[in-house]
């Protein structure tokens, strides 16, 4: 069996993986591989082992031929995988759910903090030597407890950044797709019947969907109007789901407060990006899952996933369950 890593990723899953005695190839690099030495080096693999920097389409498909069994994505989201042509060849893919679930709750909640208490803004204010008496005017930020929290998707992450509100008092309200009666008993949190709703009376508005053509700019300039004044946007899932333009002009103008981003559009954000010339954007280098457990966690999730595909098992995480019904192995 051959097995082709796109990346230098924490050793435990690559470890695993060596202990197989399979041939076990790696791109030794801390930089996305050139798309063309992705298309060699994948060539004759059963399993490949990617990250949500390489797009898993029909020309990867290809290239790497009809042994290819499982593809094992280092990520919770798969937008990089073209599915239907994963499963048109029978080949699994697989992500890295639920073990990432609470650091990336733990760093969309920081996002949320941070902004609300302008602490970027007032770290640098020390560090320029600003500080010279304490101001009753100075960073003046936004209450979070009792505040409101919307969350735009009540999902494994959604669900774990109300968690969190819980500790605040805070009141959630969530917009999802699928009504989650069982947290609205649980914990009291009150669904809305639209992003609108939720952006009406948020004063924080965290985005937990997948992206997908249905989420392209979810949030766009007709729903920024929709918030209020004193709200502050949160996004951990994908770059995409707002409208970066819109974002913009929504935080130059005032229309809303502050925002706070994990993930861009594009990634890496250009350096001329007019939304790194505001104060009161807080732009981090999608590190939600980053904490070194996590890290480990997410490279022998994936490592599983390809030892139990290669030795006729089922994958623990699949995201095309007809690709493993096709390999027998459901
Ligand atoms: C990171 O963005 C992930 O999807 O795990």
């Amino acid at each position: 069996m051959k097995v082709f890593i796109t990346r230098n990723i924490p050793d435990i899953g690559p470890a695993k993986l060596r202990a197989s005695g399979w041939e076990i190839d790696q791109w030794h690099s801390d930089d996305v591989i050139p798309r063309a030495t992705l298309l060699e080096k994948v060539h004759g693999a059963d399993a490949v082992l990617s990250l949500l920097t390489e797009r898993i389409d029909a020309e990867l498909l290809d290239a790497a031929g009809s042994q290819l069994k499982v593809v094992a994505n280092l990520a919770v989201g798969f937008d990089n995988f073209v599915v239907s042509e994963m499963t048109k060849r029978h080949v699994i893919g697989t992500n890295t759910p639920d073990v990432l679930t609470d650091t990336t709750a733990d760093l969309a909640w920081a996002l949320l903090m941070s902004t609300a208490r302008m602490l970027p803004q007032a770290q640098k204010y020390v560090h320029d030597g600003k500080w010279t008496t304490w101001g009753p005017l100075l960073f003046r930020g936004q209450d979070i407890h009792h505040a409101t929290l919307g969350l735009i998707g009540v999902g494994r992450i959604g669900a774990a950044m109300a968690r969190r509100a819980s500790g605040f008092e805070m009141k959630v309200v969530y917009y999802d797709a699928y009504r989650r009666q069982d947290l609205e008993e649980k914990y009291g949190y009150h669904y809305a019947s639209s992003v609108e709703a939720v952006l009406l009376q948020a004063d924080f508005v965290s985005v937990h969907t997948p992206y997908m053509p249905e989420t392209h700019h979810l949030i766009n300039a007709d729903r920024l109007k929709m918030m209020k004044s004193t709200a502050i946007l949160i996004n951990s899932a994908r770059g995409p789901i707002v409208d970066p333009k819109a974002l913009y002009d929504a935080l130059h103008n005032g229309t809303i407060w502050a925002a706070g981003l994990d993930v861009t559009s594009p990634e890496p954000i250009h350096m001329d990006d007019p939304l790194l010339s505001l104060e009161n954007c807080l732009i981090v280098p999608h590190i939600a899952s980053a904490s070194m457990q996590t890290r480990d966690n997410m490279s022998e999730l994936a490592a599983d996933n390809i030892i139990n595909v290669l030795t006729h098992k089922a994958p623990k995480t699949p995201v095309n369950k007809d690709a493993v019904v096709a390999q027998g192995l459901a």
